[in-house]
């Protein structure tokens, strides 16, 4: 279980969506039951329902009624996590063996099909239509954000506003909507309910810029997943956008960026050209900008203790190496 100093407020419930995570995503059938547990005990941060759990606290002291959303959303991150790995042909998620590598990628498809339409059950259970409304439509833009990259891969033309566009759909929507149905789900007004979604958003997208910077300069062992996946596959991120357009060596790296080839063998060569162009730091700026729009949105919000949380999840964000 994560441990997260900014979930104190929420650590009992905390512990009640790691139970309740195991007991819904049994199966009778013993490979998706290993599969999806394999991936629960791996660990994780346990990020979207500590969101959920933390944006209701703002509202209300009794997240009885918060917590099946929460394990729900956790559910969706995990289920689009086994996917992403098949797609990404990884072999390690929070520091073990992919459902993939462990029992390929079949079992990976039908597991993480599984483990989604258990969370959407979990949700359906509030009988409510804004709720499923809210979910079906995240997940339709996750897939949309993971096709746009596979279609913008080792295409060293398509610049800023293509980038925003997949990181928004495959990361930020999801973490926004984490915020936005924890007061949803305790009848926040629907002011509160829009000032939590668009923190979520800007965090989302402060989140994803940092892992793409993680991507490029973090330690494999610390992050617990492969590092300079993002460059051997062509996935063309912010850094690596900065440098297309500023580095002395530009044309040199879309050459390099623009081929699977060169990708493959010269990611190394293909880091140290981002690195030395300042993109990382460029990156940081740009998760910096995002982490202070996400603070700026709780003055919108009632002022209660745990505002001070969520204040410093969004510095924590811009500083995780993990
Ligand atoms: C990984 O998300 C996938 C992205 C959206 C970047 P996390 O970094 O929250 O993954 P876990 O849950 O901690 O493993
Ligand atoms: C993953 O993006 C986003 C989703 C899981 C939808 P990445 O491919 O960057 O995530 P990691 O780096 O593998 O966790
Ligand atoms: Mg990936
Ligand atoms: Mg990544």
């Amino acid at each position: 279980m994560s441990k997260l100093k900014f979930f104190s407020p929420i650590s009992e419930e905390m512990r009640i969506v790691e139970d309740q995570l195991s007991q819904n995503i049994d199966s009778n059938i013993e490979i998706l039951n290993e599969a999806s547990l394999h991936l629960i005990k791996a660990g994780g941060k346990r990020l979207r329902p500590a969101f959920t759990l933390l944006s209701a606290r703002l509202f209300t002291k009794d997240l009885n009624d918060v917590i099946p959303i929460a394990v729900a959303l956790e559910l969706i991150h995990m289920a689009s996590l086994v996917h992403d790995d098949v797609i990404d042909n990884s072999d390690t998620r929070r520091g073990s063996a992919t459902v993939r590598s462990a029992w390929g990628n079949r079992v990976s498809i039908y597991a993480g099909d599984y483990i989604l339409a258990r969370a959407l059950s979990m949700a359906a259970k509030y009988q409510r239509r804004d709720i499923v409304d809210v979910l079906a439509d995240t997940s339709m833009k996750i897939c949309e954000g993971e096709v746009i990259q596979m279609l913008s891969c080792y295409n060293v033309t398509l610049g800023l506003k293509n980038y925003l566009r997949r990181i928004e759909r495959k990361t930020a929507l999801l973490i926004s909507v984490s915020c936005q149905l924890g007061a949803m789900v305790v009848n926040a007004s629907q002011q509160s309910v829009k000032a939590v979604k668009d923190y979520g958003y800007y965090l989302g997208m402060a989140f994803q810029v940092t892992d793409d910077i993680l991507d490029i300069i973090s330690d494999e062992q610390v992050l617990g997943k492969p590092t300079g996946s993002d460059i051997r596959q062509g996935v063309i991120t912010l850094p690596a956008l900065y440098a297309l357009n500023h580095s002395p060596h530009g044309a040199e790296l879309a050459r390099l960026l623009s081929s699977p080839e060169s990708c493959a063998d010269q990611t190394d060569r293909i880091i140290n050209m981002i690195v030395d162009s300042e993109g990382i730091d460029y990156a940081y700026y740009i998760t910096r900008h995002y982490a202070r729009k996400a603070q700026q949105q709780l003055k919108y919000l009632p002022d209660v203790a745990v505002k001070k949380n969520l204040y410093n999840m969004a510095d924590f964000i811009l500083a995780r190496d993990f």
